[in-house]
């Protein structure tokens, strides 16, 4: 049996990159997580998933929808990511989205957003993982991302070679 703590310690070590999972399902305001679950999964067809708490406040708004957008957030980004980590904080301010191609509500400024159709729902313990369709890409620009490591955010450093 793995110690919980020590275990959530060695998967901490694992760098990723943050995104916020936003989606506005019908009777719902625009919303959005912050979730570092997100893994691309297959080019041909484009799917991505990432992986939901089952006992987050937003499952049941995530159930009903049948959308998800993924949105990469850059280095300067820290504050909206805390803002949507928040419990009990995950409506959407207005200044900080702008509709998608599908009417998902889209981070203003992030690297990129993809819209998704969701294509699968798997258990995965306390979690349920969920598998997008890509079905649209915008605002793709090459920029700092922020990352996330061992509990704290970090920025992108290049090694010399
Ligand atoms: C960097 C970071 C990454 C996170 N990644 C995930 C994730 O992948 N999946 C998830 O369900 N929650 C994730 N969370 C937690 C949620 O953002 C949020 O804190 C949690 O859902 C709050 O509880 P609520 O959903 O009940 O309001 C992450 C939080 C942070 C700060």
């Amino acid at each position: 049996m793995i110690e919980q703590r020590l275990f959530r310690d060695a998967l901490g070590q694992f760098a990723t990159g943050v995104t916020i999972i936003t989606a506005a399902p019908e009777g719902y305001a625009p919303f959005g997580v912050t979730a570092n679950s997100f893994a691309s999964v297959s080019l041909d067809p484009p799917l991505v998933l990432w992986s939901l708490q089952k006992s987050s406040d937003t499952f049941t708004a995530f159930e009903k929808s049948s959308y998800f957008a993924v949105n990469i957030l850059n280095q300067q980004q820290q504050d909206l990511s805390n803002q949507y980590a928040k419990k009990g904080s995950h409506d959407l301010d207005d200044n900080h989205f702008t509709d998608g191609q599908t009417g998902l509500p889209l981070i203003n400024n992030a690297i990129v957003s993809f819209e998704c159709e969701i294509d699968a729902c798997h258990d995965g313990g306390d979690h349920i993982i969920m598998v997008g369709k890509v079905v649209a890409m915008s605002g793709f620009k090459v920029h700092s991302p922020l990352l996330f490591h061992a509990g704290k955010y970090r920025a992108l450093a290049s090694l010399d070679v």
